[in-house]
């Protein structure tokens, strides 16, 4: 994970330099306050809710909730405050987190052993190896929310929504299955819009100032980091994408 200074960088990609402010010192402190929950292993690893091997349940997600219905996947999940109201929103999809940190996913897993919603859980698992957690068309929607912006070039293929991490989506989502990608972060999310072209997708739809959308905002739900970003007055840029029909 990325983070933070407080003066202004520069964010590199493939053919381009891209300016770049990074998180706010506050924020790093905040996050490594949380790697040091006490107890959260045990907690995270003792949950019902949770699953720390997902390599077993490949091809099987389905039967880890209550009602198997399609499987919508929030990749880098936080602390699950999007994926709670989403759940609560729609029983008829089922809702999974996946999170790579521990010590963030355990805020998951609290609000979640309060709220038992029967459409949601929780995986620890790193996004690298996504087509070893899912078999191919097992998800049928991808959620990448304030995802790291990794800024430095050779990083770039560790960002989420670089052509590498398009390809492993390809192979885990139904056919024309979409990705949903929002971001305080305006080089990351030119840089995202450049790697469609690069793996053979394309936008449904581009928003660079989401919350001044009537119609978009109805079936938005808020983020933890949306909610602070959106909070200083920054510009929330949102896209919805898909592979190309036709293109291998
Ligand atoms: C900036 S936070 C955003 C959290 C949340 N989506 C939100 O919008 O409030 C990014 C999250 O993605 C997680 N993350 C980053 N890279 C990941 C990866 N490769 N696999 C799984 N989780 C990842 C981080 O640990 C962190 O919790």
């Amino acid at each position: 994970m990325l983070f933070c200074h407080a003066t202004p960088q520069r964010l590199t990609g493939d053919t381009k330099t891209y300016p770049v402010v990074f998180f706010s010192i506050k924020v790093y402190t905040y996050i490594m306050r949380l790697r040091n929950v006490p107890g959260a292993q045990e907690t995270v690893a003792n949950s019902p809710y949770c699953e720390m091997e997902p390599e077993r349940r490949r091809g099987s997600w389905r039967d880890f909730f209550e009602h198997p219905s399609p499987l919508h996947l929030e990749i880098g999940c936080g602390k699950g405050g999007f994926l709670v109201r989403k759940a609560q929103l729609h029983p008829e999809i089922s809702y999974l987190g996946l999170e790579k940190y521990t010590s963030i996913l355990v805020r998951a897993v609290q609000k979640q052993a309060q709220l038992e919603l029967p459409n949601l859980r929780l995986v620890r698992a790193e996004a690298e190896i996504l087509p070893m957690v899912f078999a191919p068309g097992e998800v049928e929607r991808i959620y990448l929310n304030f995802s790291d912006p990794w800024p430095k070039e050779r990083h770039t293929n560790k960002r989420l929504t670089s052509a590498a991490f398009l390809r492993r989506y390809e192979e885990i989502l139904i056919p024309g299955g979409r990705v949903e990608f929002k971001t305080d972060n305006e080089p990351l999310f030119d840089f995202s819009l450049e790697q469609l072209e690069t793996a053979g997708w394309e936008a449904e739809i581009i928003s660079r100032d989401l919350h001044a959308d009537e119609e978009l905002m109805r079936e938005n739900c808020l983020t933890e980091y949306e909610e602070r970003f959106s909070a200083m007055g920054k510009p929330i840029f949102y896209t919805r994408i898909r592979k190309k029909k036709g293109d291998k």
